[in-house]
Order: C-alpha cells, then sequence, then structure tokens
C-alpha cells in the first residue's frame, strides 16, 4: 500500500512500514481531547446506523432483487444472497423504503399479489423507466427479515389517500379480523410484520408535493389521525417529513402546529454536496474536496439548529430528529444513466461517513435515527453491483467499524486542535465521538479529514482508566482510492498500532485522510 505524505514544501511517495516510521519522524500537528466518562448519559441508537433504499436506478431491481427465474446469481426468494451477507455485517437494524421522491407517486397496491397481475407502472421520477411492481411490500418485508433489520416504510402523502396510508398499516400490522389482515393472508402472509417506522410523505416541500410548512403540518394532522398510535410493543413511529438542510422555519412551523401526540419524529434531509458544482465521483481536485468536507460538517450546525428549535416545544426530547437521507452526491459515473444516481466511492466517502455519524453519535439525545443515501449502487453506496459482481465502498468499511457504537452508551468528548486549511479556509481536522458498550470496553471513533498531514491526538479520559488499547484504521495513499470490480479490496480495514497508552492519556498519531476505532479494557 502507498501513502502520499505532504510536508511544508515537499511531499513524499511511501510504502506501509516506511509510512510507521515517517509518522514519528514527521512533526504531526497536535489536537487534544477530552472524553468525560463522568458525564456519560444518553445512548446511542443503533438506529443511527440505518439505510435508505428507493425504486431508483439500479438500487432494488438488479442491487437488492433479481427474481428467482432467469438468474444465474444466487439468491433467496429472488434477493441475493451476496448481497444479504455482506450487508448482515453492518448489522443495520433499519431500512427505509420505497422512497424518497419515489414514495409519493407509490401505491402500494400495486405491489401486492400474484406477480403476472401486478400492473407495471412509469418510475417518473427516475428516469421514466418501467417499474414493474415485482418487488413490493411481501419482498421488502422478506428482504428485512433476511438482513434483520427494521423495516422504515415511507408511506405516499403526495399523490396518496390517507385511507390507502392507514390500509397499508393494517395489511402489514392487524392481527385481527379485517379486510387488509384477510388480504394478507390471502397472499401468503399469516402472521403481521408490525412495522414501527412510518414515514408521513418525503420532501413534501419539493417532490412530495411542494407545499408549504403550514399546509404540510395540517396535511401531517390528517394523516397521523388516522394511522393507529400503538405498535406491538409500545408507540409506532409517524415520522412528519422533514426540512431540507437549512430550513430552519420547517421544522418551527412542524413543532408548533403538530400537537405531540401525533407525531414521534420530524425528519431532516442534508447532503453534502454543492448543488452548483457537483464534482466527479473519483476525480476530483483538492479544493472540490474541502468543499465536500465543509458541506459534510455543516451537519453539525444543521444538528444543532434544529434540536434548539425541538427542544423549545419539547423540552423533554420525546420527538425523534431522523436525518433519513444524508451522504454525498457526485457527477454520475460516465456513460451511466443520469436518472440512476449511480456514483463509485472513494476515500473521501469515507471521510464524510466518519465525521457524520460522529456527529450523530453526539447528539444522540435528540439524532435517535438517520438513515445513509443510498444502500446500492445509487449516491453513498456501501455496496456497488455489476451483473453477478458485487464490491462493498469504503463507506461500507466506515460503518462495519463503527457497528461498536450501536446501542452503547455515548461518552461526551471535546476536540481541540489542527485544522484542515486549503485556499485561506480552514476546517477542524480532527473529528471525534466516544462510547462505551455493554462490556465495558470504551470506542473512540476519530477521523482526519487533512490528506496532507499527520494528527497526532492525545486523548484524556476523565472518569475511567484503560489497561490496554487496539484498534482498526482505514486508509490510503490517495483520497481518491477507490474499490473496483477488478480490484475489490484496495480499501479496506488493517490493525492499528499508532496508539500508545501513556498513565491516564491516550497518544494516537492519525495518518493523513484515515478513519481509527480504537477499543479500550
Ligand atoms: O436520494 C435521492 C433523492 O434525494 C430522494 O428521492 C429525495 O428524497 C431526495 O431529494
Amino acid at each position: 500500500m502507498q501513502y502520499l505524505i505532504r510536508h511544508p514544501g515537499r511531499s513524499f511517495r511511501v510504502v506501509l512500514p516506511a509510512l510507521m516510521f515517517l509518522i514519528q519522524a514527521t512533526a504531526a500537528c497536535q489536537n487534544r481531547v477530552q472524553i468525560n466518562t463522568d458525564l456519560a448519559k444518553d445512548t446511542i441508537s443503533r438506529n443511527i446506523y440505518g439505510h435508505f433504499s428507493e425504486h431508483l436506478g439500479r438500487c432494488i431491481y438488479g442491487g437488492y432483487y433479481v427474481g428467482e427465474g432467469n438468474t444465474k446469481i444466487p439468491n433467496t426468494r429472488g434477493i441475493r444472497n451476496d448481497v444479504v451477507d455482506a450487508l448482515r455485517k453492518l448489522r443495520i437494524p433499519n431500512l427505509r423504503w420505497p422512497g424518497g421522491c419515489f414514495a409519493d407517486t407509490y401505491h402500494w397496491k400495486d405491489g401486492i399479489g400474484p406477480g403476472a397481475k401486478r400492473p407495471a407502472i412509469v418510475n417518473s421520477w427516475w428516469g421514466g423507466v418501467t417499474e414493474d411492481n415485482s418487488f413490493g411490500t411481501h419482498e421488502f418485508l422478506d428482504l428485512c427479515e433476511q438482513l434483520g433489520a427494521e423495516p422504515y416504510i415511507t408511506g405516499n402523502v403526495g399523490s396518496g389517500t390517507v385511507q390507502d396510508f392507514a390500509q397499508w398499516v393494517q395489511y402489514t400490522n392487524s392481527e385481527g379480523a379485517g379486510p387488509m389482515s384477510a388480504l394478507r393472508k390471502e397472499n401468503g402472509r399469516e402472521k403481521p410484520w408490525n412495522v414501527r417506522f412510518w414515514g408521513v410523505g418525503n420532501e413534501a416541500w419539493g417532490c412530495g408535493g411542494n407545499m408549504t410548512a403550514e399546509y404540510y403540518a395540517n396535511i401531517y394532522r390528517t394523516f397521523a389521525t388516522f394511522i393507529p398510535a400503538s405498535w406491538k410493543n409500545g408507540p409506532l413511529w409517524r415520522i412528519a417529513s422533514g426540512a431540507g438542510s437549512s430550513d430552519f422555519h420547517w421544522t418551527e412551523v412542524l413543532m408548533r402546529d403538530i400537537p405531540q401526540g401525533l407525531i414521534e419524529g420530524i425528519a431532516l434531509h442534508h447532503y453534502a454536496v454543492d448543488w452548483n458544482h457537483k464534482s466527479s465521483a473519483t476525480g476530483f481536485t483538492e479544493a472540490e474536496y474541502f468543499e465536500t468536507m465543509r458541506r459534510a460538517l455543516e451537519m453539525e450546525d444543521l444538528v444543532q439548529r434544529h434540536a434548539a428549535i425541538m427542544d423549545k416545544y419539547d423540552p423533554k426530547k420525546k420527538i425523534a430528529l431522523v436525518v433519513d437521507e444524508w451522504g454525498g452526491w457526485y457527477d454520475v459515473e460516465p456513460g451511466t444513466n443520469p436518472a440512476f444516481l449511480y456514483q463509485q466511492n472513494t476515500m473521501r466517502d469515507a471521510m464524510i461517513a466518519g465525521v457524520t455519524l460522529n456527529i450523530f453519535n453526539n447528539h444522540c439525545d435528540r439524532v435517535r435515527m438517520a438513515n445513509l443515501a443510498q444502500t446500492i449502487n445509487v449516491l453513498q453506496a456501501v455496496v456497488l453491483t455489476e451483473g453477478e459482481r458485487m464490491i462493498v465502498t469504503p463507506t461500507y468499511h466506515v460503518m462495519e467499524m463503527y457497528t461498536v457504537h450501536h446501542d452503547a452508551l455515548l461518552l461526551p468528548s471535546s476536540v481541540r486542535g489542527g485544522t484542515y486549511a486549503v485556499e485561506g479556509k480552514s476546517l477542524p481536522a480532527v473529528s471525534v465521538s466516544a462510547s462505551r458498550d455493554r462490556s465495558g470496553a470504551t470506542h473512540i471513533s476519530l477521523v482526519n479529514i487533512d490528506p496532507g498531514h499527520v494528527q497526532e491526538v492525545v486523548i484524556e479520559t476523565r472518569g475511567a482508566a484503560s489497561s490496554s488499547v487496539s484498534g482498526r484504521i482505514l486508509a490510503s495513499g490517495r483520497l481518491q482510492d477507490h474499490n473496483t470490480f477488478d480490484d475489490p479490496s484496495r480499501v479496506k480495514p488493517a490493525e492499528f498500532a499508532g496508539a500508545r497508552l501513556d498513565g491516564t492519556s491516550l497518544r494516537v498519531q492519525l495518518p493523513p485522510c484515515s478513519v481509527v476505532v480504537l477499543t479500550l479494557r
């Protein structure tokens, strides 16, 4: 593995063993992290590590679903075994479906019953391709069961009716007598699936109906009234379609106008993208990388400000902030359908994932669910497929390394120190979050977004002492490095030996552009 080390005035290309020496020798930028173990009180919900899969491009068809006949690709009831095996390692807690913009055009009854009787429709949002409805409610819920993930279904508000929505909930959840449970049984499923998470429309301010916040708040109240408030093991989550990035007015109006008993979550969408200048997914410049990271780090401010509005109306934090679309968005791969949003995934994406998940962990008192857009072959995917072949991306590896934080106790932390500067603008170079799991082990995830400098981090842990440290790292020589079908393991995690316990403090050398997860016992 080769690394490019930049130091004032010159740069070196080095191989891995030499890198460890250079890390010691290079005067690294200093950072101080404080972990306040004694202030721990909130749990990082595993649902922060959710995913999003839409009927868009090759996410569902070709990604998850190949159908049972006519394919050499090994599958279980039409769902690819290789994909399920890879995704199970991420312990995906919840999966959002069927959209996205597609959700507000989707009529769920088109996607149940015998395949031959399901109508074909046009997917008007994503390329006008034929949607044959072969992947519908039963197939999605089968997928969730194969993955061990909880389903998160977004219902159609923009072009659907209150009755359709309420009947979908009855179809999936009702045990007793009634036409919807009878229909489900007729279609081969005796027991209800008990779906807890329901999105009430998607991007109602845009593709979901171009509504004003005030209008949507009223519509929401009607829909939410007819969606049952209880679920098998507690409250059912009705999640309001939330703001796009910095539309704080949207959150304010929804919090003000929707009575608390009618809402369990409010969404937020934010992509790390400059809409006027999306860059190439692999051929980007350092200035473009810097801009992507600036947009990704905006999530900190967005979460803080939307949460502050929510605090005003809901000081007990009963309503969750659900960031159900986030990730990087670039130009599509040359030669692919522009409406399919197929993009490669590099170390830049690993950086986005690392810093964003740290932000969510650190705000787990309010952010109790989030969904990366999108799981397979679309936007910041964790899996890419090409016919029978499948690879995992740098983002996949970050998600896998961060599974240690699922349902762990957040250890509040702060970081002071180095900056990453390009063309006179700067960002904090190091991002951190920490948690303690049920076995008592502490996990610290650190990201150095600076592609040119090692960051030395001195970590003080208040209120706890440890006797051993181990770690894993995801790093690569160039920001643009990525996995391909011919070179599927170019970017993958390795053991990390750059952390040293020194009494009560921990000294870590973070290589340029790296994600490190440490375990202290
Ligand atoms: O994730 C792609 C699209 O981005 C979704 O369909 C929509 O909700 C958002 O604008």
